[in-house]
């Protein structure tokens, strides 16, 4: 039986609140990456890794580790991401970093350093809130997952992220050095953003597998034209067309089991109230738990888009790079079943609609994600929250965790 001592709830909410004044923005969390508020982040962090046992350092691309020590030649690692959407909550992301950072303080004070090594990382630009074309960039890098065209995106501001990470006093040449090929298992803790625990009234979620992920980029072309002369019969409107199409995302998605369809982002030209729109551009994310349905899914989605050239728009479409489901390591599934026996808490198993890290881990090594609930399933908005004593059954479920990885035989 583990002995795992009591973890304050409270301190580590506290810690995160601290965090998320960093912002780019006035009075709402928005943290992009390779900005001043993210160096902050970092700065911060480090001096709490370090307080709380973890030798601090950052690689060639910005990510934090924190080593507890141990020794031999593969490394447990545990961590989250620091970058936020725009208009965020304080969990996402960082509640796994400092769960993560409470779990290895609370185990190094118990019972000294570690017998393997372990590492707490702290990620960034897993949201791709600025580089959306960059999604993932930290946990890519630190597998080998990035390709240097991700290097010419483009911020909304025309900044490349080559520059942007020279800006912020990264190499672009040198991300391959943050390679890791001597991991172990990469384990992760991540608010739900959904409400199905809180709904069962379960304590964790022990996932099974991450969903996969597409982008599919929709640009229709209409004719603009006087909003008041052109007869409602003989328009081409562009926005009219774009709509439909939207409204069709909730059939096609429900094709597949837990796929889900959006049109989150929507630019429409010229955008003038008295000009019928000429032009849209939309971007459809859409999600499917396994690769077969995100396959069919994609070519649904296309097909409905280009079905409006029968109608006379002009339609073209570019899928970005698919982010693949990722089935989570099945020993450490267990693994986490046991811990969460021995500690007392109850525990489900599920699957998770939010992209994660942890599924460019899952590609490489044996990788596992563990839920808490979040009031009322928000996320990615700043209404997220996660109580204490959640933040403390996480970070004690983690401890739990790491000891029987790295610190027993
Ligand atoms: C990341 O939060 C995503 O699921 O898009
Ligand atoms: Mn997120
Ligand atoms: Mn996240």
């Amino acid at each position: 039986m583990i002995s795992i001592p009591p973890i304050d709830g409270q301190a580590i909410q506290r810690r995160l609140m601290e965090l998320s004044r960093h912002s780019v923005l006035k009075d709402r969390l928005w943290r992009p990456s390779y900005t001043p508020q993210e160096a902050e982040v970092r700065r911060q962090l480090s001096g709490w890794f370090a307080q709380a046992g973890l030798q601090p350092r950052t690689d060639a691309v910005g990510n934090l580790y924190g080593h507890a020590g141990g020794a031999g030649a593969k490394t447990v690692l545990v961590g989250s991401h620091i970058d936020t959407v725009k208009d965020a909550g304080a969990y996402d992301g960082c509640a796994g970093v400092l769960c993560g950072m409470a779990a290895l303080q609370a185990l190094l004070a118990q019972y000294g350093p570690p017998r393997v090594p372990v590492e707490l990382i702290a990620m960034l630009e897993e949201e791709g809130s600025r580089f959306s074309d960059a999604s993932f960039w930290g946990s890519r890098a630190l597998t080998g997952q990035t390709s240097r065209d991700m290097l010419s995106c483009r911020d909304e501001d025309g900044i490349s992220l080559a520059r942007a990470m020279e800006e912020a006093g990264f190499d672009p040449a040198k991300i391959d050095t943050a390679r890791r090929e001597d991991l172990a298992c990469y384990l992760e803790l991540h608010i739900e953003q959904g409400p199905i625990l809180e709904h069962r009234g379960v304590q964790l979620g022990i996932v099974d597998s991450i969903t996969g992920i597409g982008i599919l980029r929709v640009e229709i072309t209409g004719r603009a034209n006087h909003a008041g002369t052109t007869p409602m019969d003989l328009r081409l409107d562009a926005l009219q067309a774009g709509a439909k199409l939207v409204l069709q995302l909730p059939e096609l998605a429900r094709v597949f089991p837990n796929a889900t369809a959006t049109a989150g982002s929507f630019q429409v030209l010229p955008g003038s109230a008295n000009v019928v729109p000429g032009q849209v551009t939309m971007l459809i994310d859409f999600r499917a738990a396994r690769q077969e349905d995100l396959d069919a899914l994609g070519l649904l989605l296309d097909q409905a888009a280009h079905e409006l050239e029968g109608e006379g728009f002009a339609v073209s479409t570019h899928f970005r790079d698919f982010i693949l489901p990722a089935p989570l390591d099945p020993g450490l599934g267990r693994l986490q079943e046991e811990c969460a026996r021995d500690l007392g808490y109850s525990a489900m198993h599920m699957i998770s609609g939010a992209g994660h890290d942890c599924q460019f881990f899952a590609r490489q090594v044996p990788s596992a994600l563990l839920f808490i609930p979040c009031q009322e399933g928000r996320s990615h908005c700043p209404q997220e929250y996660a109580a204490p004593e959640d933040l403390s059954r996480g970070a004690r479920m983690l401890a739990a965790t790491l000891y029987r990885l790295a610190w027993v035989d």
